[in-house]
């Protein structure tokens, strides 16, 4: 499959760009510096293409996209940047995605997000309850982007995650179709990537937004 990757030079990019690459697919990774892509990526392998540039530039988004199979954006709001970038860039990236192709959409999440049909319990919205107090703008920010995506694109999967670490591989996550089901409070970044990859390629949860943790 040919992907196109947003967010590839961060800390779940970075698992995601190398089990893909380990799948056998051919990859596209948007990023904004490029030496910091040699320092993290394997840029040098052959199926692996940096395309310099931002995710809210829809020429960076065109270059990006033209031929691609499938999106995974696994950006997020870094220090100093705008906290409701992952609107912004869906207000570039779904268009685009329209004008360009693109494909399939896997958009990364956290799971103080909600959605119809989630029925959170005491320990969700108690968790939920401090995210709005210490991050209301990347909460508020989630949201959108989810809103925008159900709204516009047909083929997608949003995956939402509790607290994410960069511990070892575990091997077994759990996959709950809503908040409120079975959920853990926390998700290694490793097993993280396996189950973006997963769905990817297998499609199991396309137009829904499962809760994935440990
Ligand atoms: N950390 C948690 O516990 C947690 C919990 C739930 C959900 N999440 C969500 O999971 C996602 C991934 O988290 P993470 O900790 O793996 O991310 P991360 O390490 O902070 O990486 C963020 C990535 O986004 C990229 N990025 C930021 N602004 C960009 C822009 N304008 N254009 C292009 N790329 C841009 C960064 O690129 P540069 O390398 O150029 O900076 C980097 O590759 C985030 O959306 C986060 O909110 C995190």
């Amino acid at each position: 499959m040919q992907v196109a990757v947003l967010g590839g030079t961060g800390r779940t990019g970075v698992p995601f760009v190398d089990g893909a690459l380990q799948r056998g697919h051919r990859l596209r990774v948007l990023a904004r510096d490029r030496v910091k892509a040699q320092r993290l990526l394997p840029v040098g392998h052959g199926r692996l293409e940096v395309v310099e540039g931002d995710a809210v530039d829809p020429r960076a988004l065109e270059g990006l996209l033209t031929g691609v199979d499938a999106v995974v954006d696994v950006t997020g709001p870094v220090k100093g940047g705008p906290k409701d970038l992952r609107g912004q860039v869906m207000r570039e990236l779904l268009p685009a995605m329209e004008r360009h192709g693109g494909g399939r959409l896997v958009f990364l999440t956290g799971a103080g997000v909600r959605v119809p049909g989630d029925q959170p319990g005491v320990a969700d919205r108690a968790i939920r309850g401090v995210m709005r107090l210490a991050q209301p703008a990347i909460l508020e920010d989630g949201q959108t982007a989810v809103a925008a995506i159900a709204a516009r694109q047909r083929d997608w999967t949003v995956v939402r995650v509790p607290r994410l670490t960069d511990g070892q591989l575990r091997g077994r996550v759990r996959v709950a179709a809503h908040v409120g089901g079975e959920t853990g409070t926390a998700l290694g970044r490793r097993d993280l990537a396996v189950f973006l990859l997963d769905e990817l390629e297998e499609r199991n949860w396309s137009r829904q937004a499962p809760v994935v943790s440990w």
